[in-house]
């Protein structure tokens, strides 16, 4: 199956990007990244995984702190602004953009020590193909972080616009994926939580030594 074939359509053509570039300073630097960053703690010389990395808030953090960061995203258009912006970081060398998705991800079995995800678990179009790739890449060890901004939430500020994405995207629900992740033999926990002071959907894993 093609990238292509795993995006929803409302990923797809002009509207969607004009959408994302008006959200741009989000996307260039984020509170709710930084936070997701600080449970990850990817730390100097490992190996670290940002799936659906957008522009890189996130691997541009991940890699000032040492980490290799493979930035995984299947939109031609994100991987484009995020290899322009790379050239601009002291740590360039150690961030790789790929092209993939979550349900198949261009790394390793067991190479990679920690990985994450921010605001995309709603545009993973196969879930459990996803878990089972997060199970693969995995080291012994290794630690998840997956966060999604929790629109359905009424004390978050885009609730009014927001609320019913769902019905476009992926269901969300923590504790069904805590359960699949617990499922492949990792310790998860799933929880409605808040981050950054915004409300968010936050699943946590590690997988056993
Ligand atoms: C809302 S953006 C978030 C980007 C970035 N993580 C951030 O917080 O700024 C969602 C990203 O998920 C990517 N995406 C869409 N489908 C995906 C999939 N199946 N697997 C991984 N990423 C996907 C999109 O291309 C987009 O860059």
């Amino acid at each position: 199956m093609g990238h292509d074939a795993h995006r929803h359509e409302r990923d797809k053509g002009l509207r969607a990007k004009l959408h994302w570039l008006f959200q741009i300073r989000q996307f260039w630097q984020s509170d709710v990244n930084r936070e997701v960053l600080e449970m990850a703690a990817p730390t100097a010389g490992e190996h670290a995984v940002d799936i659906g990395a957008g522009m890189g808030p996130a691997t541009v953090l991940a890699a000032r702190r040492g980490a290799r960061v493979t930035a995984v995203d299947p939109s031609r258009f994100m991987r484009t602004i995020l290899s322009i912006r790379r050239p601009f970081q002291r740590a360039r060398s150690r961030i790789t953009v790929a092209d993939g998705v979550a349900e198949s991800l261009p790394v390793a079995d067991g190479s990679v020590d920690v990985l994450w995800t921010v605001n995309a678990i709603h545009h993973w179009v196969d879930l459990e193909a996803a878990f089972d790739e997060l199970a693969r890449v995995l080291a012994p060890g290794g630690r998840i972080v997956l966060m999604d901004e929790d629109f359905t939430h009424p004390d978050h500020s885009l609730h009014a616009s927001h609320h019913d994405h769902e019905a476009e995207t992926t269901i969300v629900d923590v504790d069904v994926i805590a359960a699949s992740l617990t499922g492949l033999g990792l310790a998860a926990t799933g929880e409605r939580t808040v981050a950054a002071g915004v409300p968010v959907k936050l699943i946590r894993a590690t997988k056993p030594t």
